[in-house]
């Protein structure tokens, strides 16, 4: 039986989106290719609120954050590490013959601006690696807060990780001063995966030029040198550009303003029904992701058979991440779902959970 996504990505993608995956192809070396990428550039530009470049990939995620740290970590990495995802990145930055340190915070809790400013203040580091909104725990860290403590330290590049909330959070690129924003297109952008997009400042790319040992196929060079020609290195993901091109289309259309007040809507909902039904919440109230609620399992539930029950029912349910399994629950509330959606998921799981 086909499941309903209620996992924190890959999330549902609308009819639409798949018929627009469906569009007869084009050679990546011809003008009409030229013509789908500045398209989706300038488009992804408007929603990033950046004037620097804006580079399209096809891989996942981690493409994208492992090339980043190849290409922008010169003398030693600070990883800041406070989940599953943050960790691994530390571990890919050590695995790419990097130095680096993991900076840890407990799971289940956010990266400070006063951390960030302890850890740069030592003059180590040169890079920094940091999650924007951590999905394996809910929590999403203060990021305007820790962009103002990083503009005082114009020696540190900044990559930043908007996975799981870019498009459903306002993140404006420039102003923060983010030196390489990174993000799948499987959560909040509700397309099915497989390509990521990310950014490159001034900055950044002056320091790619004096790192050795780019490789190649995340080698951000290639890629702007590959841009100046509305390209990309290597045959780039063309389905998913499409259906990337009409999906920014769709976020304009029904207005970022509203996309962001929607996916709060989701976020207080979720959380009432959580507290409502006597669940903790795994992060404090303010770290609090608006894309996904990870819930603590006070009430001691077998959520391995609620998954296993929801699944009969017609529904991904996720029982915990990593080392948290089992102990928390993460509804994810991103991308075109609608309350509407939330609800008929929410009164199964009330159905399930009722002492029959
Ligand atoms: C915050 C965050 N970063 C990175 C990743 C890794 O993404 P991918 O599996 O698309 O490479 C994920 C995946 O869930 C994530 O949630």
């Amino acid at each position: 039986m086909r499941k309903k996504l209620f996992i924190p990505g890959p999330v549902e993608v609308v009819p639409e989106i798949l018929q627009a995956m469906a569009t007869p192809m084009v050679g990546h070396r011809m003008a009409e290719y030229a013509v789908l990428h500045r398209g989706v550039k300038e488009k992804l530009k408007r929603l990033l609120e950046t004037d620097t470049r804006v580079f399209l990939a096809t891989s996942s995620a981690f493409g994208v954050m492992e090339g980043a740290v190849r290409n922008l970590v010169g003398k030693r990495c600070a990883n800041f590490c406070n989940g599953a995802f943050s960790d691994k990145w530390h571990d890919v930055t050590r695995r790419c013959g990097k130095e680096a340190d993991a900076i840890k915070v407990a799971w289940g809790e956010p990266v400070t601006p006063e951390l960030v400013d302890a850890t740069l203040a030592t003059g180590r580091y040169d890079a920094i690696t940091l999650i924007h909104n951590e999905t394996s725990t809910g929590v999403m860290s203060p990021l305007p807060e820790i962009a103002a403590v990083l503009r005082r330290y114009p020696e540190v590049v900044s990559i930043i990780d908007t996975v799981s909330s870019m498009s459903a959070f306002r993140i404006p690129v420039d102003e923060l001063g983010i030196d390489c924003c990174i993000f799948g297109v499987q959560k909040a952008f509700a397309l099915p995966p497989g390509m990521a997009v990310f950014t490159a400042s001034d900055k950044a790319l002056d320091r790619c030029k004096t790192i050795e040992g780019r490789g190649y196929y995340f080698d951000f060079l290639e890629f702007a040198a590959a841009d100046e020609k509305d390209n990309t290195p290597s045959t780039p993901c063309i389905s998913q550009i499409y259906a990337m091109d009409l999906q920014l289309d769709r976020m304009f259309a029904e207005g970022l303003d509203a996309r962001w007040k929607r996916h709060q809507a989701m976020a207080d909902h979720v959380r009432g029904w959580v507290a409502d039904r006597g669940y903790g919440f795994f992060p404090a109230a303010p770290y609090r992701s608006v894309t996904l609620t990870c819930a603590a399992n006070t009430r001691g539930d077998d959520l391995g058979a609620l998954k296993k029950r929801m699944g009969e029912r017609g529904y991904a349910f996720d029982d915990g991440y990593g080392k948290i399994k089992g102990k928390t629950f993460r509804i994810p509330h991103m991308g075109d779902m609608q309350l509407a959606d939330l609800e008929e998921f929410l009164s199964v799981l009330d159905e399930l959970l009722s002492p029959s």
